[in-house]
This record gives structure tokens, sequence and C-alpha cells, in this order.
């Protein structure tokens, strides 16, 4: 069966918002459409899902981010997952496949994501993908006290 990946239209927000479940992060359809809201005002974003025969299965974003460090922009890929039932069929493949394109076009001299250590099944997929392993992440929250 083939994908189809297409932008994200504000119907999408339940389904997106029970695909983020099942990446960890438990969510209500209202947060989702308002966060679709501002994504679809940010050219720097494009949020994208994956049908299987007009089914939304999938969902992936890209963020380009401009730096005093290069000139052309860096391309970050988040949000990738795709529905538990459809896994191993070339839906993700088919996500990261088309944001990369779109960061090509866009003229980005490089395209990046961040992963949880735990998520091994994910690393094989990207380093499959062409990804490699070339950091680590440190992050800090911010919403506590300081
Ligand atoms: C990671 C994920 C997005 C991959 O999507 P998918 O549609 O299952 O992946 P594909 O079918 O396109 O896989 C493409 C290739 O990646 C590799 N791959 C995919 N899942 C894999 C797994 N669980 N273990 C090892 N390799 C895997 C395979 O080599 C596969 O090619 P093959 O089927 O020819 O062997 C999906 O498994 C998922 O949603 N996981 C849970 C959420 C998650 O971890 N997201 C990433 C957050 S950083």
């Amino acid at each position: 069966m083939a994908v189809t990946i297409r932008n994200a239209r504000p119907r999408d927000a339940g389904v997106l918002a029970q695909l983020l479940v099942q990446l960890g992060y438990p969510t209500s359809t209202e947060a989702v459409s308002a966060r679709m809201a501002r994504l679809a005002a940010s050219t720097a974003d494009r949020l994208v899902v994956a049908e299987l025969d007009n089914e939304v299965v999938g969902v992936a974003s890209l963020h380009l981010s401009l730096s005093v460090e290069h000139d052309e922009p860096a391309a970050k890929l988040s949000a990738i997952v795709v529905d538990e039932r459809h896994r191993g069929r070339g839906v993700g493949e088919a996500l990261v496949k088309a944001l990369e394109a779109e960061a090509r076009e866009r003229g980005c001299a490089l395209i990046f994501l961040t992963t949880a250590e735990r998520r091994k099944d994910a690393h094989a997929f990207y380093r499959r993908l062409g990804f490699q392993e070339t950091g680590r992440r440190f992050a800090k929250s911010l919403r506590g006290p300081s």
C-alpha cells in the first residue's frame, strides 16, 4: 500500500493527539489544535502527516533555524511517530525522506534530530536512513525555580 505524505490540516488534531500519546507526550485535541495553528503561522516550520489508504497513521515535523556559525539554515526533525499498528511498513522512512527533501530544497546544510537514549529501535531506524550519532544533548527544564 502506498504512503502519502501531506501537510497536516486542522482536522487531523485528534489523530495527532493519539499519536503523541504513543510517542510519550500525552495531550488533548484542543492543545494539539492550538500548537498546529502556531506552527502553521511559522514559515520556519512544517508539520506533515502520513496516510495509508486515506487514514492518518504517522506524523513528523521540521524546523529550520538560522545561526551565526553557518551560512545555511539547519533543519531539525521532531515528533516522528508512526501508529504502532502500522510500523515496519515504510511509513517512518517516507516521513523522514519527505522532510529531508524539503530541507534540501530550502538550502539547509544539515538535518538533525535528538532522541532519547531509551529509544533503541528509533536509533536503528535513523542509522539506516543515513543519520550518524555525532554528539550529546544537554537539557535543562525552565519550568521550575532557577
Ligand atoms: C521509529 C519509527 C518512527 C519508525 O517508523 P516505521 O514506519 O516503523 O519505520 P519504517 O517501516 O519506515 O522502517 C524503515 C527501516 O528502519 C529500520 N527500523 C524500523 N523500525 C525498527 C526497529 N524497531 N528496529 C530496528 N530497525 C528498525 C528498519 O531497517 C526498516 O527497514 P526494513 O523494514 O526494510 O528493515 C516508529 O517505529 C515509531 O513510531 N516508533 C515509536 C516512536 C519513536 O520512537 N519515535 C522516534 C522518536 S525520536
